[in-house]
């Protein structure tokens, strides 16, 4: 057995999610992986490849490795308690992604925040601002759907989600575009630093509004949904708030933008029936939504996990703080898992679903995030039915969490 493995070429000169093949087509690469073994050490990037998808759902399930960034062998040092900035006490002291009793009892005590009522509150928040949106844009001959809608995108949500009044959003703005490189390793010690010092400055904000919302509750908004919460439970307290809403930044911004570009893409690149089949009603979209990310494979890395200490694990021996990586996007063309990967079909069974996670930590923005995809996909089709790509989009390479475009180029047939 060992004979035969050491016949193998090394993995990394098969899978290499930063080369420009990757990019163009990932799924061969993906395939290889997969073949590769239920678990795969990648020497780049100093870690464990889960590859399988029953392997990958009892690791989402039960939980045998950390999800704390602090517990990873290259994360910076966790610093003293009395060092802590605002920034240490959202992402230590409270963190939703540490703890597992902690985020457990975190997840139950905020679920009214994320029901349906506050959902539907939220979109009629959202739905005016996407039309706005449009409206800025006009009917030009043809745009870039990046920089005139998707982008935007995820700043409208947050800010109207959480309801931070206008005079703050400069500021956010800032954080929403540079709170995943906080924790980001692939980048200079320095610019890491200055998103950490972005999110400080966020922190204050945040408390400054949660100080005027205690002063002005308002019905069925999440903020004060949260703020009652809080007058309820002894054991959720306002650090946790401020820790939420950054969750919600850190795991909602990036996510929506490459689900925007994604969509958009899919939809104009296939069959047009697939357009309305996909927005004949919210629960179709759902589907199609699963569709597009299946199609898209636009994941590089896949969800990370920690080693808590030394391990036994897959038959592996694991050194404490080792990343284990779980990549479910390596089925997506696997003839096995689905029949015709190659087809784009938004009427596809997905069983089990696992575009937005499984079991304790499955999305906790998940109805948020379809919602906010079919009502700006719903509103893109009513004001452009002629829409089709204007070019073959470029692909970004400086993005190393996924494969995204460097502009979306539409031709209207407005004129
Ligand atoms: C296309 C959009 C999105 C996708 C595909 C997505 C997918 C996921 C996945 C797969 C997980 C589990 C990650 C893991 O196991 O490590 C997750 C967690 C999470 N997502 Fe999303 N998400 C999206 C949008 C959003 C939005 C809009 C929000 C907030 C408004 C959000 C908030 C969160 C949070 C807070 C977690 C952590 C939950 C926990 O640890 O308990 N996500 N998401």
């Amino acid at each position: 057995m060992a004979e035969v493995a050491q016949e193998l070429p090394p993995i990394e000169q098969l899978f290499n999610p930063n080369s420009n093949d990757y990019m163009e087509n990932p799924v061969p690469q993906c395939l290889a992986l997969a073949r590769r073994g239920p678990i795969v050490w990648y020497e780049p990037w100093q870690a464990w490849i889960v590859t399988r998808m029953p392997d990958i759902l009892e690791c989402w399930h039960k939980e045998p490795l950390s999800s704390d960034f602090y517990d990873w062998e290259f994360a910076p040092a966790r610093p003293p308690e009395d060092e802590w900035s605002h920034f240490e006490r959202a992402m230590i002291g409270h963190s939703l992604l540490a703890d597992p009793d902690h985020h457990r009892l975190i997840r139950k005590v905020v679920s009214p925040a994320f029901s349906r009522n506050v959902v539907d509150a939220i979109q009629a928040k959202i739905e005016p601002e996407v039309q706005k949106l449009f409206d800025e844009l006009g009917e030009p001959e043809q745009f870039d759907y990046k920089e005139a809608v998707a982008n935007h995108i995820p700043f409208i949500s947050i800010t109207r989600m959480v309801g931070i009044p206008k005079k703050y959003w400069p500021e956010i703005k800032q954080v929403i575009l540079t709170f995943t490189e906080t924790w980001n390793p692939t980048i200079s010690d320095e610019r890491r630093e200055i998103a950490r010092q972005n999110c400080n400055k966020a922190i204050v904000i945040i408390q400054e509004v949660i100080a005027e919302r205690r002063n002005a509750p308002v019905q069925d908004d999440f903020l004060s949904t949260l703020l009652k919460i809080e007058q309820e439970q002894e054991n959720f307290v306002e650090g946790d708030i401020i820790t939420m809403i950054l969750a919600l930044i850190g795991a909602g911004a990036d996510t929506t933008l490459v689900a925007q570009q994604w969509a958009v893409y899919a939809l104009l690149k296939n069959d047009r029936s697939q357009i309305d089949k996909a927005l004949a009603s919210a629960d179709a979209f759902s589907n199609a939504f699963s569709e597009i990310n299946r199609w898209g494979v636009s994941s590089k890395m896949g969800f990370a996990r920690y080693a808590p200490r030394d391990m036994e694990f897959m038959g592996e021996t694991l050194r404490k703080g080792v990343m284990v990586l779980m990549m479910p996007h390596l089925k997506d063309y696997d003839p096995e898992y689905f029949e015709n990967p190659e087809i784009f079909d938004v009427q596809r069974t997905f069983d089990p679903d696992v575009m937005f996670g499984y079991g304790p930590r499955y999305c906790i923005g998940a109805a948020l995030a379809k919602r906010q995809l079919f009502l700006t996909m719903t509103e893109l089709f009513k004001r452009f039915p002629n829409l089709e790509l204007a070019e073959e989009p470029e692909r970004d390479l400086e993005d190393h969490n996924a494969i995204v475009f460097k502009r979306l180029l539409l031709r209207t047939h407005c004129a």
